[in-house]
């Protein structure tokens, strides 16, 4: 039986006339993401009325030349392109350089807008731009005024700024002290997009909207926990980028370690923003320092030559702009600790990488076994603890596997798996991650973007364990070539059965 909680019951958050400006609006993410994102809540009305896009960059193109690369670019599986024009009436483009001079002009034609499409000043500034211009374009926007705001409810003024956020502690303190000097933390808008996925979102609600869940989420009933985000890709035509951050900087300081917060987390006081992340800190607060020598396990593979879908790829360091030599691992497998009440001795397995056998995103919470094994004369030791898997890919869902009796006169026990799969409950449409962050933002709602104290606590955790595996020696000592098309090296497959799908 469903039963279905009316969900929007008042106060209904309106969504205020803005300006979204976009710089990097040539670039990779704009037409792969934030366009559809923006196009998609078009076409479902949730876009506010009146509103106004404008890419930026130093590539030079008119309005209308931006609208038709932006059109040529819509992803595949686009729908609704008919509204295509109407859509894109709203979008402008203004060719730019990165310096006071340009980012004055842009403030004039910024308030000329305003007046044109009765925007009301408010503005989000999206930063798609290659991370080392995040602090140059934040403090253009500052000394242009553009980050000041009104004061009053309207004439606000944003910034949404992409992952990478810093690359050790060190960049991203001073990448926030930027930030800060020109906008309030309130301003600032931190994307994870994985925090934006239905699922992912779901596991809060899961855990403290269930009565049954709760009392044995803890080190009583846990044996351990896996976090699993494996990538069927290899790295494209992202050398540049990847090569430097490699899969400790590209995947577990963000992604990893916010699907590791949203498992441990202590229930909030509240459900919003400001509880939801002061509860997420403490867990990352929590964390026991890693070690490489205190029984803490961290294990780095590189993919080498091998195939996926039967079809043969080439190994990593003959990627594109990879070097040769390339120690940049591509896989990695942490095994942490949480020390607190709730979580003391609990294994948290993380791990990611890419060209593994299939994508595959998910948190597997491994329960205890029984205390006394009633059946072990007639089934021996093989009795399967249950197991509760939140997935996010393949299918968005969550499973439990328990034990039943098979139907007969012997004691034979089966294994079987209680599903909840969201697609086939809900017909409603879905906001695509990118989507949803950007809904977020333009209601100034903070819940799913991190904050400070979060990202900095999360690369102090980070930092050590990264200068450790940057020395050359223990690269060279502990990286490991795995075949693509397997589950990493082949040190981790025992764990790593454990914990991935079968
Ligand atoms: N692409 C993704 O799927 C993805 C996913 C997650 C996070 N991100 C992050 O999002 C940001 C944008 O990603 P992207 O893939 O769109 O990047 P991109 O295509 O490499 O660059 C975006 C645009 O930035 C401008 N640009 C590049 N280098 C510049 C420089 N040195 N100085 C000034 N402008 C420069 C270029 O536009 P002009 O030449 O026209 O100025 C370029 O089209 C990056 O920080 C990336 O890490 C991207």
């Amino acid at each position: 039986m469903e039963f279905e909680h009316a969900c929007d019951l008042p106060p209904v958050v309106t969504v205020a006339p803005c300006t979204i400006v976009i710089f990097g609006a040539s670039g990779d993410l704009t037409s792969r993401k934030l366009i559809p994102a923006l196009f998609s809540l078009y076409g479902q009305g949730k876009l506010p009325d009146p509103v106004a896009i404008v890419g930026c960059g130093r590539s030079m193109m008119n309005d209308s030349q931006f609208r038709e690369k932006l059109f040529a670019q819509l992803p595949a599986e686009t729908t609704g392109r008919k509204q295509w024009p109407d859509f894109a009436a709203g979008v402008h483009y203004r060719a730019l350089t990165y310096d006071l001079q340009s980012f004055q002009g842009l403030a004039g034609f910024l308030a000329e807008l305003d007046r044109k499409v009765g925007a009301r000043g408010n503005r989000i500034f999206d930063l798609a731009v290659p991370p080392e211009l995040y602090p140059v374009i934040a403090e253009l926007l500052g000394e242009a005024g553009l980050a000041r705001e009104s004061g009053q409810s309207e004439g606000w003024a944003r910034i949404i700024v992409e992952k990478p956020f810093g690359r050790d502690l060190a960049s991203s303190i001073s990448l926030n002290a930027i930030l800060l000097k020109y906008f309030r933390e309130e301003q600032i808008f931190r994307i994870d997009h994985y925090l934006a996925k239905e699922t992912v979102q779901n596991t809060l609600i899961f855990r403290f909207a269930n009565a049954i869940f709760e009392p044995l989420w803890n080190r009583h009933h846990i044996e351990y926990v896996g976090i699993v985000a494996a990538e069927e890709l290899g790295i494209g035509n992202r050398a540049g980028y990847y090569e430097d951050a490699g899969v400790l900087r590209d995947m577990f300081q963000n992604h990893m370690m916010q699907l590791l917060v949203l498992t441990a987390m202590e229930p909030p006081a509240r459900f919003d923003s400001r509880s939801v992340q002061d509860e997420k800190t403490k867990v990352i607060q929590s964390l026991r320092d890693f070690s490489t020598t205190d029984g803490s396990r961290l294990d780095l593979g590189q993919y080498g030559p091998g195939s996926i879908n039967g079809q043969p790829v080439q190994g990593y360091r003959a990627e594109p702009g990879v070097r040769p030599d390339s120690t940049t691992p591509t896989f990695a497998l942490m095994e942490l600790y949480i020390d607190n009440w709730r979580w003391q001795n609990v294994p948290f397995y993380l791990v990611s990488g890419k060209r593994l056998p299939r994508k595959q995103t998910r948190i597997v919470v491994q329960f205890r076994e029984v205390p006394h094994r009633l059946f072990r004369d007639v089934l021996g030791d093989n009795i399967f603890a249950n197991r509760l898997t939140i997935e996010t890919y393949p299918e968005e869902a969550i499973r439990l596997t328990f034990q039943t009796k098979n139907p007969g006169t012997s004691v034979c026990l089966r294994a079987m798996t209680m599903d909840f799969v969201y697609h086939e409950h809900y017909r409603g449409t879905t906001l695509d991650a990118y989507a949803r962050v950007l809904l977020d933002c333009m209601v100034g709602d903070h819940m799913l973007f991190w904050r400070q104290d979060g990202i900095e606590q999360s690369w102090a955790f980070l930092t050590p364990v990264l200068e450790i595996c940057e020395e050359c020696q223990y690269r060279a000592q502990q990286l490991q070539i795995y075949p693509a098309g397997t589950w990493g090296p082949e040190q981790v497959h025992a764990l790593m059965s454990r914990i991935k799908d079968e």
